[in-house]
């Protein structure tokens, strides 16, 4: 994967309008159309002291997910990317679509504080490298720094 090309893309996106609804719809159909080897690809927002979900690409999802539950509730609660090989070998782990078999989540953060996460689940096992998280992080960095959440 190539992900100076990719955040390169992502860059054009949240110039052309750094609305979050608008950015992360389209941000998730980037990853979904230029990763391969995924079924789900978006974003769970903070909200009411829980994680709600934003726009996406993938099967419908769980819509509310408490903060230190799942894959997602526990990237907020440690503030920390969580790359889950094997997600049935993860404790909590929510299963929207049961085909995800491993996962990567990343937290967003506005004002020093985690607003959303990026999400991204794969059918294959181990599908996600430390190249990926990397890759990731830095698109993750580029949007905390262009998005606008009003
Ligand atoms: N598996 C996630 C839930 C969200 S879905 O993957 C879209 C979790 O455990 O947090």
């Amino acid at each position: 994967m190539q992900y100076d090309i990719l955040t390169e893309q992502a860059r054009g996106i949240l110039e052309a309008e750094p609305w979050y609804a608008s950015a992360m719809s389209n941000l998730s159909a980037l990853l979904m159309t230029s990763m391969d080897r995924l079924n789900w690809a978006g974003f769970y927002l903070v909200r009411n002291s829980g994680l709600t979900v934003g726009p996406f690409q993938g099967k419908p999802a769980c819509i509310h997910i408490p903060v230190g539950k799942g894959v997602c509730g526990t990237a907020v609660q440690q503030d920390r990317t969580q790359l889950v090989p094997d997600v049935h070998a993860f404790p909590g782990h929510i299963a929207c679509d049961s085909a995800s078999a491993s996962e990567i989540v990343i937290p967003i953060h506005c004002g020093g504080k985690v607003r959303a996460v990026l999400d991204i689940d794969s059918p294959v096992k181990g599908r996600f490298s430390a190249e990926d998280a990397a890759g990731l992080e830095g698109l993750v960095r580029l949007m905390e720094a262009k998005i606008s959440w009003e």
